[in-house]
């Protein structure tokens, strides 16, 4: 296993607890948001003694942030395999990203979109909104019913506007099957979307020889926290509707009474946009493609392993959405668990306060699905609601979640291992207090004092 751990920004840090010790800070929480790796800060900050307006500008400087600008959209046409003709569009984020798709797809009455019971909310509620949403059968092994997909599209012949389908689980950390689903979807004559938002830092995307129409992802989640993600497709597609912002830059001819839109991706990029974000997002596909995917692919699945080989003996523990039978390339290394009847926000106290790992807890911003594979009832569901409205957010139901990065090692995936299995046997002492606000457990008394790390003064 090659060690990368030294491509990133920060992995130096120790985090002192609450007992005094200084422990160097295990990071696992990478499915939300990565570090930045050092060649994107790099790239930056050769940037930005250039950086000026774009497109319209007459000076040098803009000439050549323009000329960056449209760079990075081919850097990223090619990092997502998109054909010459498809366009890129510079948006905030996968969920932006999918916005505007759902914008785009000018969904008529009747029309129906599918998705899978397993995504994440930001390729769930956008097509609520417009649509008649159909949710492909996840079970609780992460697999999807192809079988399902297939009837239904058969039924719903012409009425299926698109199948939106994530790339990978965010909780499961299941691959989607997704080239398989784009061989269906074309026979029966509709389109598909990959959320990639985590499937992209992981594993290569080809559209082209997969056969996928749209693509949308974060740079946040690919080593490029700079505020940009991506939205690919066919350029035809985004030329039929005025665009879901509105404004300067997305334009070429305004009158009082008339608009004539600027042709894609300019279309979807209303306002000035986050240059910047563009060669952080570009330089972080540059710098993946560097190391090499199958390097890269090949240490996740060797800390997953480990990882899930060493979790699944612990008594108490249970990994939610796990395939026995999982082949690597099969799944991503993000791994979501429960311990016995600990409460998940306790089990991260534990793990943040006692063993300095950060991880994250919650439903991930999938809430079906979470309710899907832990059984919650709608009793329960009800019951939660209610205290939420009330302004409890206490005793959530929810998993911890491990995501890995580039740059985990094993010596930081052993540490988990330790620690969960140390909280299996309740072998924690701090005195936590339960904070019926934000439902979070937190150290009695304790305080980090962030000011000393970081102020604006
Ligand atoms: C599968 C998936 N899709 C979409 C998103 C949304 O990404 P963002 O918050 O960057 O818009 C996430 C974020 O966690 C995700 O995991």
């Amino acid at each position: 296993m090659q060690d990368l751990s030294n491509l990133i920004i920060g992995n130096d840090f120790k985090v002192t607890l609450p007992d005094g010790r200084q422990l160097p800070y295990v990071y696992f929480d990478n499915g939300a948001s990565t570090p930045a790796l050092k060649s994107v800060q790099r790239k930056l900050e050769q940037f930005i003694p250039y950086y000026s307006s774009i497109h319209r500008g007459s000076g040098f400087k803009s000439r050549l942030s323009t000329h960056i600008f449209e760079e990075a959209r081919d850097i990223m046409r090619k990092f997502v395999g998109a054909p010459d003709s498809a366009i890129v569009a510079f948006t905030r984020n996968a969920t932006e990203s999918i916005n505007m798709l759902a914008h785009y797809a000018r969904v008529l009455p009747g029309n129906q979109v599918i998705i899978s019971e397993a995504e994440h909310h930001a390729n769930d509620l956008p097509w609520r909104d417009i649509a008649e949403v159909v949710r492909i059968p996840v079970d609780n092994c992460g697999v999807l019913d192809l079988g399902f997909l297939e009837r239904k599209l058969a039924q719903g012949a012409g009425d299926v506007k698109i199948v939106s389908l994530t790339g990978a689980s965010n909780i499961s950390g299941t691959v989607s099957p997704y080239r398989e689903v784009a061989e269906l979807v074309h026979r029966y004559d509709t389109l598909i979307h990959l959320d990639a938002a985590q499937l992209a830092p992981h594993k290569p995307i080809d559209m082209t020889s997969a056969g996928i129409d749209f693509v949308s992802l974060s740079g946040h989640k690919m080593y490029a926290p700079y505020g940009s993600g991506i939205l690919v497709g066919p350029y035809d597609f985004f030329t039929t509707c005025s665009p879901l912002l509105e404004g300067g830059g997305c334009v070429e001819v305004v009158t009082t009474d008339t608009v004539m839109w600027a042709p894609p991706p300019e279309r979807l990029e209303a306002g000035t946009p986050n240059v910047p974000g563009a060669v952080a997002i570009a330089q972080a596909a540059r710098s993946l493609q560097a190391i090499g995917f199958p390097i890269l692919e090949e240490n996740e699945e060797e800390l997953t392993q480990y990882l899930l080989q060493e979790l699944e003996q612990i008594p108490d523990v249970r990994i939610i959405g796990h395939n026995a039978g999982w082949e690597p390339a099969s799944r991503l290394g993000v791994i979501s668990l429960i311990v016995g009847d600990l409460p998940h926000e306790l089990v991260g106290a534990v793990l943040e306060f006692e063993h300095g790992i950060a991880t994250r807890g919650g439903c991930f911003c999938a809430h079906p699905y979470i309710i899907k594979v832990m059984e919650v009832d709608d009793k329960t569901v009800a019951e939660f609601t209610r205290r939420m409205l009330d302004g409890d957010h206490t005793h959530r139901p929810g998993l911890v979640r491990f995501s890995l990065g580039l740059y985990n090692t094993l010596e930081e995936a052993k540490r988990a291992v330790a620690a969960i299995r140390q909280i299996s046997r309740r072998e924690f002492v701090l005195d936590y207090e339960l904070h019926r606000d934000s439902g979070e457990y937190l150290p009695r008394g304790f305080d980090y004092n962030l000011k000393q790390y970081f102020s604006f003064d």
